[in-house]
């Protein structure tokens, strides 16, 4: 290990408005105080978390919005399934709720996931009462789709396959008063107290920025951005997760990474998913020899859950088999699957003439994250976690298809409803004491650690591969503190380490498979 030389800097730093008004507080009398002063909340990520939260807490709150792209780059925009939900009288929340933890391998947090499918109705009726409409048939009732390890068609959907976007553009279409600073990169969290109070950014010119607040919720998404293939938006780099283990908060859970069966694959690369929709609709997995081998694996055939699904298709490809998704049963690919259909065409691929749409796996969904109670809370005061960068606990092992949506307005909600209920409190004057810094590390580069994670901690894990990745990536996880003379890039790609380094310390210590975490025992 080198010898690093310690820098240790102190200086006080106003925050500026907020403190000023605070100090006017403290002379004036505390029964008054309350009604002058509106809270003073930082959301992080624009997909449908943090779109949901600013609706819901824009007459209560000052928000402020940051984004690290823009507001339509995010992976509530690019979900196609739709959004798992017991809506019709033939279904129930005891079955919702059976199919969650089964999937979930009973690794779930039971009373988690009996509120999120009890309250999550409820939510979406609401929107659905301010205008926000699903797929329906010709009589006006709403069409269910059907998607892997549901024993019910209950996935509610919109424009076909265009549900994420069509609901996130809905909550946003409702912002009426909110900051919103575009191309903004979220580094750190800024503590007093032990107390979450502000946040560190990189703005869009790369100037180094702090914003305070009272309350600090994430909503960054996932980590696709570690593996080579993902169906993830380009901008999922597991900021947020890596941002809020520094800061102290702890995480949960992080082995747990769902792979995704079916995505459009163009020679050898990830071009947009092929949403298990399909599935639902009729498609079948079969190889270059012309199997159905899902058949064989598991009675729900290929409507298995996704991890049992991802493996088998990944086994296939390790023995040299070309995967395809048959659609030659799947009645009015056009009108269901707009999305899917206009991307396959975007690569020439017809689907009236091309039945057989190549596919290969790629990193989908993060389980664990950033460890949240049921208000939504993180571990550090002020905190807060909603949506795929959080572990609330519902989707245990293996996530079930389509709860992500329903689990993001239901812990929404959660967070605008404490944050709204908690009386606001005075802050001292903010002292801001940089961490001791050692030297820089040098960093890999992006494709060296996605080729690396993809052999260590992707679809099938083994215990010495993971060995080695981790004593690979231990030299460069040595910053507490992002260096200020870092890009975007550089910290996207420490981020990525340090979530890394993590997932594998985690995956390690899991000895036996569970759901989405599969070790090898044996040669496949
Ligand atoms: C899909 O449409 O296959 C993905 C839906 C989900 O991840 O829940």
């Amino acid at each position: 290990m080198k010898k690093y030389k310690k820098i240790k800097i102190l200086t006080r730093t106003s925050s500026t408005i907020h403190e000023i008004m605070i100090n006017l507080y403290k002379v004036i009398n505390a029964e008054t105080k309350l009604n002058i002063m509106k809270k003073k909340v930082v959301i992080v990520g624009s997909g449908l978390a943090g779109s949901f939260l600013v609706m819901l807490l824009q007459d209560d709150c000052k928000v402020t919005l940051l984004t690290k792209g823009n507001v339509s780059e995010s992976n509530s925009m690019l979900a196609q399934g739709g959004i798992a939900a017991v809506m019709s009288k033939s279904d129930s929340l005891t079955s919702h709720v059976h199919d969650t933890l089964v999937a979930g391998s009973f690794h779930n947090d039971v009373k988690v996931v009996e509120t999120v499918i009890e309250e999550g109705p409820e939510i979406l009726q609401e929107l659905m009462n301010l205008g926000l409409g699903f797929d329906q048939d010709a009589h006006g009732n709403l069409l269910y789709g059907m998607e892997g390890a549901h024993s019910q068609r209950r996935i509610l959907h919109s424009g076909g396959d265009q549900t994420g976007r069509i609901i996130t553009s809905f909550v946003q279409s409702k912002w009426k008063n909110v900051e919103m600073i575009a191309s903004a990169y979220a580094v750190d969290i800024i503590k007093q107290n032990e107390k979450a109070c502000g946040l560190i950014y990189l703005d869009k010119e790369g100037n180094w920025q702090e914003i305070f607040a009272d309350d600090i919720i994430l909503a960054t998404g996932g980590i696709g951005g570690l593996f080579p293939y993902t169906s993830n938006d380009q901008t999922l780099t597991g900021d947020g997760v890596a941002l809020a283990m520094r800061a102290g908060a702890q995480a949960k859970d992080l082995e747990f990474i769902q792979f995704h069966p079916t995505i459009f694959s163009v020679d050898g690369h990830c071009c947009g998913l092929v949403s298990e929709a399909v599935r639902g609709d009729g498609a079948r997995l079969v190889n270059d020899l012309g199997a159905y081998f899902m058949e064989e694996v598991h009675p729900l055939g290929d409507l298995a859950a996704r991890d049992i699904v991802s493996c088998k298709v990944y086994q296939q490809t390790l023995n040299g088999r070309k995967i395809f998704l048959d659609i030659a049963d799947v009645q009015n690919f056009t009108k269901r699957f707009p999305t899917i259909d206009q991307n396959l065409k975007k690569y020439g691929f017809n689907v009236e003439r091309d039945k057989l749409i190549p596919i290969q796996p790629g990193a989908h969904f993060l389980m664990g994250g950033v460890k949240t109670d049921l208000s939504g809370a993180t571990s550090v005061s002020n905190l807060y976690a909603v949506g795929e960068v959080a572990c609330s606990g519902v989707h245990g092992a293996n996530r079930l298809a389509s709860n992500s949506l329903l689990e993001i307005l239901v812990f929404a909600k959660r967070v605008a409803t404490d944050i709204k209920n908690k009386t606001l409190a005075l802050q001292d004057s903010f002292i801001k004491e940089n961490k001791e810094i050692e030297s820089l590390p040098n960093l890999p580069t992006v494709q060296e650690l996605q080729k690396r994670a993809w052999k260590a901690i992707g679809i099938v894990r083994e215990t010495a591969k993971m060995k080695e990745f981790l004593a690979w990536l231990e030299q460069f996880t040595l910053v507490e503190q992002i260096p200020r003379n870092w890009s975007k890039k550089e910290i996207e790609c420490y981020n990525l380490c340090q979530i890394a380094c993590d997932i594998t310390k985690m995956a390690l210590a899991r000895k036996k498979s569970l759901g989405a975490h599969y070790i090898l025992r044996k040669e496949i």
